[in-house]
């Protein structure tokens, strides 16, 4: 059959692998793809966000399924557009996208159904936003409500943080319409996590659990990025804790979903913090993590095309897991995330391929006169499975030092809190 994956990044160059692993696959193809998805996919060069043209590509290549990697284009309708024209696509639809496209959506719906998550306000008036931050006190996080691919959170600890945050979003509109309204809450403690699990209808299925590395610097220092590492399992999800965010978050999503009359069939994503009072949502998505998903995938027996059709189909799937850890390292260009600069050859690939157990996805790459370059903020997703998390470590670390490219930087202290935990 032909497959479609649509995005360009490290999650779709891991899902792209994955796929492409399937008996089941004729042809697979990547709109739009980088230089490492060229390797096993044909490139389509469509804009994710051109819902007509990938519609009509879709169409007249006869497509038997397409899995949609980012959200912009799922909260901008292309399952819509997609599923008008007959085809098969696996994303939700542009109403149950509101979950990640909405800040403002996603928290009054965990309040409609009694989802754990962060006492919250809304305010679409910076004035009153701002008399509201003077009286509630410090630390506070204020979150636009739209899109802003991660960088519309601000974690403010004092007042002129906080202050800040607010002209930005709402009196220079720097996110333009997405920071127009925002969700102030409060500020919560704990550790991480991601639980990423399959939806259709009634139906779930866990994925493996994973850790993100949300801020730019180690020691979690610096903005928020994307993402500059991860790492599966999360041994912060122990069993305990898995039942308590299956029962308390995922059930009641799907019971929400229910009773508003929202159909989602997709992949959920819930970003937690583990606290005292148990796992409370930070945020929705409504795809796999980039790069969680990478981890993830690395971790995911047998076929996943098969296991997806027959989700998608609706039936009952348990996705079984390798026992192996694997971890990804983010490999960024100067500049990321506010300004990332492009273009610099990239040197030592080859080498860090044929390290044991390494696994490179590529995001911002394209290749120039047969060379690879930059292109993007980030550009390789170093990634290694080990017995433990401790060897996946140090074998990425290994494999990340073949690599090289002008301004290359990245973080020393992916993985490390999770082994702190085991310890
Ligand atoms: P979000 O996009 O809503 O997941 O927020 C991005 C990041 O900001 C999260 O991964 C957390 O590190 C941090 N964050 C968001 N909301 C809160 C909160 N209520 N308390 C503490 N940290 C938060
Ligand atoms: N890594 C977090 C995200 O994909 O949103």
């Amino acid at each position: 059959m032909k497959v479609l994956v649509v995005g360009k990044g490290g999650r779709e160059h891991a899902l792209t692998w994955k796929l492409s692993q399937s008996p089941l696959v004729s042809k697979l193809y990547c709109a739009e793809g980088n230089a490492g998805i060229e390797r096993i996919a044909k490139r389509v060069p469509i804009d994710p966000l051109n819902l007509e043209e990938l519609a009509s590509f879709a169409q007249k290549e006869g497509i038997d399924l397409t899995v949609i990697g980012p959200e912009a284009p799922l909260v901008a309708g292309l399952v819509d557009k997609l599923e008008s024209k007959g085809l098969k696509v696996f994303g939700p639809n542009r109403r149950a996208s509101q979950l990640e496209g909405s800040k403002v959506f996603a928290k009054e719906f965990m309040q409609r159904h009694g989802i754990p998550t962060a006492e919250f306000h809304t305010f679409d008036d910076p004035q009153k936003a701002k008399a509201f931050i003077r009286d509630f006190g410090m630390p506070i996080v204020i979150k636009a409500d739209g899109l802003a691919g991660g960088k519309g959170v601000f974690v403010c600890k004092t007042y002129e943080e906080a202050m800040q945050a607010i002209d930005r979003l709402m009196v220079q509109g720097a996110l333009e319409e997405a920071g127009k309204r925002v969700v102030i809450e409060e500020f919560l403690e704990g550790e991480e996590a991601s639980y990423i699990v399959m939806l259709n209808g009634d139906r779930y299925a866990p994925l493996p659990t994973s850790q993100d590395h949300k801020r730019l610097l180690d020691g979690d220092r610096g903005p928020n990025t994307g993402g500059m590492g991860a790492y599966s399992p999360n041994p912060f999800i122990d069993e305990a804790v898995e039942l308590t965010i299956r029962r308390e978050v995922i059930e009641k999503v799907i019971k929400g979903l229910k009773e508003e009359g929202i159909e989602y069939r997709g992949f959920l994503y819930a970003g937690l913090m583990l606290t005292s009072k148990g796992p409370k949502v930070l945020e929705f998505n409504v795809r796999l993590g980039d790069p969680e998903a990478q981890p993830l995938l690395m971790r995911i027996k047998g076929d996943f095309l098969k296991t997806l059709l027959d989700f998608y189909e609706g039936k009952e799937v348990s996705i079984q897991q390798e026992e192996r850890c694997a971890l990804c390292v983010v490999l960024a260009s100067r500049g990321y995330p506010e300004k990332p600069e492009d273009g610099k050859p990239i040197y030592g690939l080859e080498d860090a391929e044929r390290e044991e157990d390494v696994i490179l996805f590529h995001a911002g790459t394209e290749t120039r006169e047969g060379r690879f370059i930059t292109k993007g903020g980030r550009v390789l997703n170093v990634c290694a499975w080990g017995s433990s998390l401790m060897e996946a470590r140090e074998k990425a670390y290994r494999a990340v030092q073949k690599v090289s490219f002008e301004g290359m930087h990245y973080r020393k202290d992916i993985g490390l809190r999770g082994l702190k935990s085991a310890l």
